[in-house]
């Protein structure tokens, strides 16, 4: 076992979630950080502590920090709708200030991709953002930025596959075009671990994506392939992305409030503009084809792990959804409570 205790954020969450069972199964020493402990205990491993905490909150964050060793960021608050950013900025400081108090030797965190010279939608600036906050408090931070994740459960996989499963023909709006390079979550976490390790005297930043970059329509058309489904995608040049947000709220009602913020962003490229994580990390990311056939090859076992739904913040069920997945997921979740 490694003795160093691993302070757990997100453990609720889509990666935070599959981050733990990594860790568990490396042996680490791993105390999980959530805001509402009683639906995590019964999710852990025999040695994973669990402790109530809101990363808001600076009088629960001393006692969870105690002892800790390296602290993982894993959080967002886009459930709070337009007053996400502040809250986030808010978060990152309290984490950042818990850390240093604590004498953590280093934090450890998922942003998101982006060109920072270009002005970036109010999420990925806010994403950024967060990196910048935990770096102020003085305690090394080692960031990863990534752009849409491809796992059974991820919120930007689920998207994706919401809009493929459910429209035969799509209008489909002018970013659906735009550049991508999706990473798997397997190599995510790859990542994320390898960081633990990694010697860390100061900050560092690590750009990371898959072997392909690809437009959101050849992810969609690539998942659709896999699945053996006919889709006609027509481009419609004048959809804002007001409109289409209220596009994909029609058409996944369940992802609306987080998938609206999330829209905003897809008119940004998000592509690796610096390789150097292959220069410093073993992982060699796989490509769409891939990652896509892994999500639905383990697509059961992992939702049976984690899915974004699980943060409890995100959980707002509509019983008019038929998609086969998320309601599985949300069964799941009503019966093991
Ligand atoms: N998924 C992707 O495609 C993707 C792509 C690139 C980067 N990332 C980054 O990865 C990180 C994790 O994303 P995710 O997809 O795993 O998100 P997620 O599934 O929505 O999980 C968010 C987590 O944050 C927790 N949280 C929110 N507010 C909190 C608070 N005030 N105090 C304590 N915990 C709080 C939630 O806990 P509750 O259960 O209490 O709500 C939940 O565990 C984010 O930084 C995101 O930007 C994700």
């Amino acid at each position: 076992m490694n003795e160093r205790l691993v302070l757990l954020s997100g453990a609720t969450g889509y990666i935070g979630g599959r981050l733990l069972k990594a860790l568990e199964a490396q042996g680490r020493r791993v105390r999980c950080l959530a805001r509402h402990p009683e639906f995590l205990c019964r999710r852990v491993a025999a040695g994973t502590e669990v402790v109530a905490g809101d990363v808001t909150d600076a009088a629960s964050l001393a006692p969870a920090f105690r002892g800790v060793d390296t602290a993982v960021y894993l959080v967002h608050s886009m459930q709070h709708g337009s007053a996400f950013a502040g809250r986030d900025r808010e978060a990152a400081r309290c984490f950042s200030a818990a850390a240093r108090a604590a004498g953590v030797r280093r934090l450890l965190y998922l942003g998101g991709l982006g060109d920072d010279r270009q002005v970036l939608s109010d999420h990925l600036r806010s994403r950024h953002e967060v990196g910048e906050v935990l770096r102020a408090a003085g305690v090394p931070v080692l960031e990863f930025r990534a752009s849409i994740i491809l796992g059974s459960g991820s919120l930007s996989f689920e998207l994706i596959r919401a809009l493929v499963e459910r429209l035969p023909a799509m209008i489909t709006p002018r970013w659906v075009e735009v550049i991508a390079q999706p990473i798997a979550i397997e190599d995510v976490l790859a990542y994320l671990l390898a960081g633990l390790d990694l010697p860390l005297p100061e900050h560092r930043l690590f750009e990371i994506g898959g072997a392909d970059r690809v437009s959101y329509g050849d992810i969609m058309r690539e998942y659709a392939r896999q699945r053996g489904l006919k889709r006609l995608m027509l481009p419609v040049p004048v959809l804002t992305p007001k409109l289409s947000s209220l596009w994909l709220g029609l058409v996944t009602p369940v992802y609306a409030p987080v998938g609206r913020i999330l829209v905003d962003s897809l008119r940004h490229e998000t592509v690796v503009r610096d390789p150097a994580a292959l220069d410093v990390f073993p992982v060699r990311p796989r490509g769409i084809r891939e990652a896509i056939a892994a999500a639905l090859r383990n697509e059961d076992h992992e939702f049976a792990q984690t899915r974004w739904s699980d943060a409890l913040s995100a959980v707002r069920p509509r019983r008019d959804w038929g998609e086969r997945a998320l309601a599985t997921a949300w069964w799941t979740r009503e019966l093991c409570r």
